[in-house]
């Protein structure tokens, strides 16, 4: 084996300390660096205001499991809703100024449809049905 050989593989042995040294604080100054700057990543996000909804109905709506079929936005594009039919209702189309509907709205929260995937919630109070269904109509623009 030739001297330039050896020197090729026995790097360690010719590394002072120091450069040892050396190697370990930049690599813990990046990570040090790394640590740091998610923090404040962190902290700059937290302090971002969250959106709050704009009426009770709204409220339980987004709580409610109800946006797994009829969507964030109520057009009936939840993530649960591919597939479906009937397809999950539309409410930013399915207004009709017509108390009758608010009727039959508040029977299909209450008891499901029957034949469809829509649940029923039994455990509302009347009251949250009425609000759950002014926000529902209110996503069409009517306020029947
Ligand atoms: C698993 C999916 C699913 C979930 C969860 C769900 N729905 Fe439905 N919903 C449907 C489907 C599908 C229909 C359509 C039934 C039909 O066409 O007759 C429907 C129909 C309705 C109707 C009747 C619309 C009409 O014109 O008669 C109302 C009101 C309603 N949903 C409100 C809600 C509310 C409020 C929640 C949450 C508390 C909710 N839904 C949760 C699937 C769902």
């Amino acid at each position: 084996m030739s001297p330039d050989h050896d020197l090729f593989f026995n790097t360690e042995k010719i590394q002072p300390m120091s450069t040892k040294l050396i190697q370990i604080f930049v690599v813990l100054t990046f990570f040090l660096t790394a640590c740091i700057s998610r923090v404040e990543t962190y902290q700059e996000f937290s302090k971002l205001p969250e959106p709050l909804p704009g009426s009770e109905g709204q409220l339980i709506f987004e709580e409610s499991k109800c946006i797994y079929c009829h969507g964030i936005q109520g057009d009936g594009n939840g993530f649960l809703s591919d597939g479906l039919k009937p397809e999950p209702t539309d409410f930013t189309i399915a207004g009709l100024q017509d108390s009758k509907v608010s009727e039959r709205w508040e029977k299909a929260i209450l008891r499901g449809v029957e034949g469809t995937s829509m649940p029923s919630f039994p455990n509302f109070t009347p009251n949250q049905i009425r609000k759950l269904t002014d926000y529902l109509h209110s996503l069409s623009g009517s306020n029947g």
